[in-house]
């Protein structure tokens, strides 16, 4: 086959189900090596373009706000953009003076662009310098679980971080699955059967909110 230069230039993205690529980086907490960061932890990378931008401002301070929620969830927060280590410090002191919220996570200052690319960040045709809005859940065995990637002008949804952090953790702890909009106290899906024997069983069983066998649904106890 023919490799034209549009197929030549397609990133190898990191995807959900894959092993995160380690790194070495430097931070706002000095030197860390990915692996040893995120050991035995739930770890959420997130980029963002620029420091010292106002929708950034408002989106590291709302991690930096809910570091307590994500702390009892097991959860390390790393943050990185395209920028010096002197930016990255500057940013964090000025939002601390300004408002009183201290980013109290580590920053990659990602200026050779390696882990952008590394984690297709970097998405030139929105931005060739900047990295986009992306979000990484990665779990303890270092597994890649969900991906969000927002553009440059609209800010995520904090709210919706710790909804699917807390659904990840649920459907790993109980084995089940979590419906349309579901949040914690809510019913779960049980799995839905694989054999005949299975889903008779399914079909006979009361205790289950039914609308058929493949979809049944249950409180967490
Ligand atoms: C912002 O965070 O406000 C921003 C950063 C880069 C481009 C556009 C907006």
């Amino acid at each position: 086959m023919e490799v034209t230069q549009e197929m030549s230039q397609v990133t190898v993205m990191p995807r959900i189900g894959d092993k995160a690529p380690d790194f070495t980086a430097n931070t706002t907490i000095g030197p860390v090596r990915f692996s040893d960061y995120a050991k035995d932890h739930w770890v959420i990378l997130f980029s963002h373009p620029a420091d010292f931008t106002p929708v950034c401002t408002t989106e590291l301070s709302g991690f930096a706000k809910n570091k307590p929620e994500f702390d009892a969830l097991g959860t390390k927060l790393i943050g990185l953009s395209i920028d010096s280590i002197h930016a990255h410090l500057g940013w964090v002191n000025n939002v601390d003076k300004n408002t009183g919220v201290y980013f109290d996570f580590p920053i990659i200052a990602d200026i050779d662009m390696k882990v952008s690319k590394l984690y297709g960040m970097l998405q030139p045709n929105e931005s060739e310098t900047a990295a986009v809005r992306a979000v990484f859940f990665i779990d303890p065995k270092m597994k890649i679980r969900l991906i969000m990637y927002y553009p440059l002008n609209v800010g995520r949804n904090m709210d919706e971080i710790i909804r699917v952090l807390k659904a990840l953790k649920t459907s790993d702890e109980h084995g089940v699955a979590l419906p349309l909009n579901w949040t914690p106290g809510e019913k779960v899906i049980v799995p839905p059967p694989k054999t005949l024997s299975e889903m008779k069983a399914r079909i006979e069983d009361v205790s289950l909110e039914k609308v058929d066998f493949y979809l049944a649904k249950k409180n967490l106890n």
